[in-house]
């Protein structure tokens, strides 16, 4: 068994691999040779990158794409897409496409409000802390005033500090529940900042509070952390058009497609299992977006899942209805975005993703995500409610498929054509492709 190592961290790269490999790999050297191969030959873009992280060995690469023609609130965008899935950056043209010739996408934001709290365990009487609260809030402001400086500057700073009484749920359990404008930064560290230095002042605060007894005067912080629960950092975005533009093609007539939209929603809306589906679909949008920009889609995601389930039971995200014969589609999304701070001024590629959008703020950014969020989704259902996922799904897996099967170029372009007429399954795909072969 391999042994554990002390001291990984601070082994130069070149060991590290060595090390890796000779304990994890069948083939060190064939190990070696691939994660060589994703080094960047610039060798200054190559120590940015190693340099994000701890331990790094090399680069992991996820395709960087664009979905163009997207109208939102009659601008043009071209939205970039960094996403592992073959379908994705398809489906979302499609979908920009498709509403680019019916008035476009419609984006609101609803709020900003950013949240951390101060979580503590206090034992004594209730109406003790709340007067101390009183008296240390204006404390709590100016012990931050440092760290505020700057961001008041600009128009943002902490928007409201509050004693929240959480003993109800757990005993002697209390939190400093505080809201924050951070404008175009995410946020993290400024928030998170700020909630350390309230910890502070609330503990050193508490041990002169006259009124405490000895044990009251012993407050104790457990943690102090943003929340990744955003759900007044919320925006919408809606497409709508008269029911009968509401095209799709072949059989079906554009009043039964808008129905079928309707029901699908309806069904993610009341049936959990489908929810979960309905709303990957919808992140497949959101993440790429947020990927490329070099947004945190784990906070993205823990957020939004969280809010997808506010009511008590996880349910879609969109919604739809039509109404005096017009089809409307919208979703709300909480998105706590940055466009300034962080990745968004090293990483050189999420710098270029951002000129492409425009150099957007960060309520910018969040009405293009959810708009990325809303095209993907009504692309998923379009197929559902129609020729299955499997038609598109397929045709965009075929070169993945084709690549692992070896093809080349000249046979990757044939069998491209034969499965434009053929449905590409994947023994199909084997099987045509091995008949390619054979003749
Ligand atoms: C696949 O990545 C996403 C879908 O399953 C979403 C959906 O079912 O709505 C197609």
């Amino acid at each position: 068994m391999t042994k554990p190592i002390e001291g990984f961290s601070k082994l130069p790269k070149a060991e590290k691999l060595d090390w890796i490999t000779a304990n994890y790999t069948n083939d060190p050297e064939a190990a070696k040779k691939l994660l060589k191969r994703y080094w960047n030959p610039d060798k200054s873009l190559q120590q940015l990158h190693d340099e994000f992280i701890e331990n790094t060995l090399t680069n992991y690469y996820l395709p960087f794409g664009i979905a163009p023609n997207f109208l939102i609130n009659d601008a043009l965008y071209a939205v970039p897409m960094a996403i592992e899935e073959s379908s994705v950056v398809a489906a979302a043209s499609k979908a920009a496409k498709f509403w680019l010739t019916r008035g476009g996408f419609k984006t609101t934001v609803l709020g900003t409000e950013k949240i951390g709290q101060v979580h503590f365990i206090y034992s004594g009487n209730p109406e003790k802390l709340k007067a101390f609260f009183k008296e240390i809030k204006a404390k709590l402001y100016s012990d931050t005033a440092s760290i505020t400086k700057n961001m008041e500057k600009r128009g943002g700073g902490i928007t409201n500090i509050e004693l929240h009484v959480k003993t109800d749920a757990l005993k002697n359990y209390y939190q400093l529940h505080c809201t924050f404008e951070t404008l175009d930064a995410m946020g993290a560290n400024f928030i998170n900042s700020c909630l350390e230095q309230f910890a502070a002042t609330l503990k050193e605060g508490a041990q002169n509070f006259p009124a405490f007894s000895v044990e009251e005067k012993n407050i104790e912080v457990v943690m102090a952390i943003l929340s990744n629960y955003v759900p007044n950092c919320l925006v919408r975005a809606e497409v709508s058009c008269p029911l009968d533009q509401l095209t799709v093609g072949g059989q079906l007539s554009s009043e039964d497609f808008g129905r079928k939209m309707v029901r699908a929603i309806e069904i993610a809306k009341v049936e959990p299992h489908r929810a979960v589906t309905h709303n990957k679909g919808i992140m497949n949008g959101i993440d790429a977006v947020i990927l490329a920009t070099g947004n945190d889609f784990r906070a993205v995601e823990a957020g939004i899942h969280a809010y997808a389930a506010k009511n008590g039971s996880y349910t879609s995200l969109t919604s739809a209805e039509i109404k005096d014969g017009i089809f409307r589609f919208w979703i709300e999304v909480p998105l706590a975005l940055g466009t300034i701070g962080g990745l968004t001024s090293l990483h050189p590629l999420v710098k270029l993703a951002l000129e492409i959008l425009g150099n957007p703020s960060a309520e910018e950014l969040m009405q293009i995500v959810a708009v990325a969020g809303l095209a993907q989704n009504f692309a998923a259902l379009r197929s559902l409610v129609t020729t299955g996922i499997q038609e598109g799904h397929m045709k965009m897996h075929l070169l993945n498929i084709l690549n692992q099967l070896g093809a080349t170029q000249a046979e990757k372009i044939t069998l491209t054509n034969h499965f434009k007429k053929n449905a590409a399954t994947h023994s199909a795909v084997v099987e045509a492709f091995e008949q390619l072969r054979k003749s």
